[in-house]
């Protein structure tokens, strides 16, 4: 019993993958095959009545078929006679079918193949799509990147390698089936001795399975040192650190290389191993049918021949199961993707999200990454409508992660972040993130046009042109578009590679008030420029004020000079709320503050 369980484990866990995704389509598959099968069958079973009317008679009749004279009578019956004329036209005739099905077959295979690729890229696009970030953050880039680029690719060769193994698997039962029903003593033999050179191979095959998910793994991790040395290229070059990192990727790559030489290996010992071996079993069998039981040889040759079809289609099963072996690792790694991004699925909830939010309140909330590790503390805030609060505080705070719960992207772990009366975490979250805009230090430039860097890919409408104009202009950056060869058709290329970081922070500042926003959030968003551009923008960010709810986060305090409020953080606990004059008066540590920065 537990060798079946095993068995079935072994060969039918990726059947079960398969099946979840094609369904249907896996019985079309099969029933394809066995018809080509059966058709193939049909016509090489032909040249059996062939060989028997050379000897110069006329017809052939059930009598003097022996074995397979059934089939002869079957025929006869419905007024089929077995001259050379009918035969030779069956023989044409089932061959030519089988053509037909050969089309089908590939043509099929390859449209099944395709939805199965495009339907895991899709599923593994829209799981990253929903994957909350609170666990994002702890996630490998490397393998998510190596997963939908890279291993896709050899999941597509698992999926095409298992289900020619089951193809030919059918087309070995089917041409099996004729040679017993014309030889079966011989076929027996011969299929018994054929099972037990089989057991030759099992270490191979096992073997080449764990050898496989080593490649995915390293693969990962070898994904993982190029996103590293691509990310910092600049900081290795500056800093003559790139031969250092070099080494890891020539570690990586040198272990994929022997993996896959290795995994070759096991490839090519089962590819020439193979008919040698299948060939001696024949002999045999084939000595031990005349020698022992003395039977004549013309039935045994053309069970033969279908033995050599059988074996043939054999050897394409084991060859092409070893090579779904090798890539099996991909699909294990693949599916544990998923799974992992699929666990980390954000709920989102269908509450409406209020048109007006008079104000935002933070109720008692307190955050961790890991249990009882407090990184915020009994939080108490309510940010009023069109209100400007600027959150200070040491580095290590808690000021990201307070905007960060206020953006949805974190959950309190205890307490409520209200939206008015309403639950946060009980409303489309997505709906109120598409209200709210958000700046970072770091700038965010995808690879396009200015355009649409800054309007998302909206269409270029007399409306939108107009909006994006005035975007540009309320960021300070209107001009420096202007000047670029293709204005704002300019490809900003290589995450804006090309740009100073004020000119990429500036891009960045202009998308967010394209966009409808409600809220402004930054953080840290002027600290990479100059003191002068960053006056203006500062200047611009003051002159919304009263128009949206801002959130600012900033070092230099001159820039939250003109908050309404400012919140002083300490250690994830709020120290004091108050304008800039009030904090000065009597809180000591923002008085400080603000001294060490007028030195
Ligand atoms: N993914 C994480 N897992 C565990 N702890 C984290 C994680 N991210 C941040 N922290 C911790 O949370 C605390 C607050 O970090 P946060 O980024 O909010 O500080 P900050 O006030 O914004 O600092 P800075 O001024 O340097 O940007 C820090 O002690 C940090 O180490
Ligand atoms: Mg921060």
């Amino acid at each position: 019993m537990e060798t079946i369980k095993k068995l079935i484990k072994q060969y039918f866990s990726g059947f079960a993958f398969f099946y979840s995704t094609l369904r249907h389509r896996l019985f079309i598959a099969f029933l394809i095959s066995f018809t080509f099968g059966l058709l193939d069958g049909l016509g090489l079973a032909m040249f059996l009545p062939l060989l028997k009317l050379a000897g110069g008679d006329n017809e052939l009749t059930p009598s003097e078929a022996g074995d397979y004279g059934h089939f002869i009578s079957w025929f006869n019956e419905i007024g089929i006679f077995f001259t050379i004329e009918t035969i030779l036209f069956l023989l044409v005739f089932f061959f030519f079918l089988k053509g037909v099905f050969k089309f089908f077959a590939h043509f099929y295979f390859v449209k099944v193949q395709q939805f199965f690729v495009a339907q895991l890229r899709l599923n593994l696009s829209k799981a990253l799509k929903d994957f909350s970030y609170k666990k994002f953050i702890s996630l490998d880039v490397g393998r998510i990147q190596n997963t939908l680029t890279g291993e896709i690719g050899r999941v597509s060769t698992a999926v095409q390698s298992y289900y020619k193994s089951f193809e030919q698997m059918i087309l070995v039962l089917v041409y099996a089936g004729f040679a017993i029903s014309i030889d079966f003593r011989f076929a027996s033999m011969a299929l018994a001795g054929g099972a037990l050179s089989n057991l030759a191979y099992r270490s191979i095959f096992s073997r080449t399975k764990s050898a496989s998910y080593e490649v995915s793994t390293q693969g990962n991790l070898f994904q993982n040192r190029i996103i590293q040395f691509i990310n910092n290229f600049k900081y290795l070059k500056a800093s003559g650190s790139s031969e250092l990192f070099y080494k890891q990727i020539k570690e990586s790559v040198f272990f994929l290389e022997r993996l896959q030489v290795h995994i070759g290996k096991l490839r090519a010992t089962l590819f020439a191993s193979k008919e040698p071996l299948i060939i001696a079993v024949m002999a045999v069998v084939i000595i031990l049918q005349i020698r022992v039981f003395e039977a004549s040889l013309a039935p045994i040759l053309i069970s033969l021949l279908f033995f050599y079809r059988a074996l043939g289609a054999f050897m394409m099963v084991q060859n092409q199961w070893n090579t779904y072996l090798g890539v099996s690792g991909s699909l294990r790694n693949t599916t544990e993707l998923l799974t992992d991004l699929k666990k980390g699925q954000e709920k989102l909830k269908e509450g409406k999200v209020p048109e007006h939010i008079p104000f935002i309140k933070l109720d008692n909330v307190s955050f961790s990454f890991k249990a009882k590790d407090w990184i915020l503390q009994n939080l108490n805030l309510t940010i009023n409508q069109n209100e400007t609060i600027a959150i200070v505080g040491e580095s290590g705070s808690g000021k990201s992660t307070l905007i960060n719960i206020i953006c949805g992207l974190l959950k309190p772990s205890q307490g409520k972040v209200l939206l008015e009366s309403k639950d946060l975490g009980q409303t489309n979250l997505k709906d109120f993130q598409r209200r709210i805009g958000y700046i970072t230090q770091e700038p965010v430039i995808f690879n396009d046009t200015v355009f649409n860097n800054i309007t998302l890919w909206q269409d270029p409408t007399p409306e939108n042109m107009a909006r994006f104009r005035a975007a540009l202009q309320e960021a300070s950056i209107e001009e420096f578009v202007n000047s670029l060869p293709a204005k704002e058709k300019h490809l900003l290329e290589n995450s804006g590679a090309n740009l100073s970081g004020g000119q990429k922070q500036r891009i960045s500042i202009a998308r967010e008030l394209y966009k409808k926003v409600q809220l402004l959030v930054l953080d840290e968003a002027t600290s990479a420029l100059d003191s002068q551009t960053e006056r203006i923008i500062q200047e611009n960010i003051d002159s919304l004020k009263g128009r949206y709810t801002v959130v600012i986060v900033a070092h230099r305090l001159s820039t939250v000079k003109n908050a309404n409020r400012i919140v002083v953080l300490n250690k994830g606990l709020i120290e004091d709320v108050g304008t800039f004059e009030e904090l000065m008066r009597r809180t000591p540590r923002f008085r400080k503050m603000v001294e060490l920065q007028e030195l």
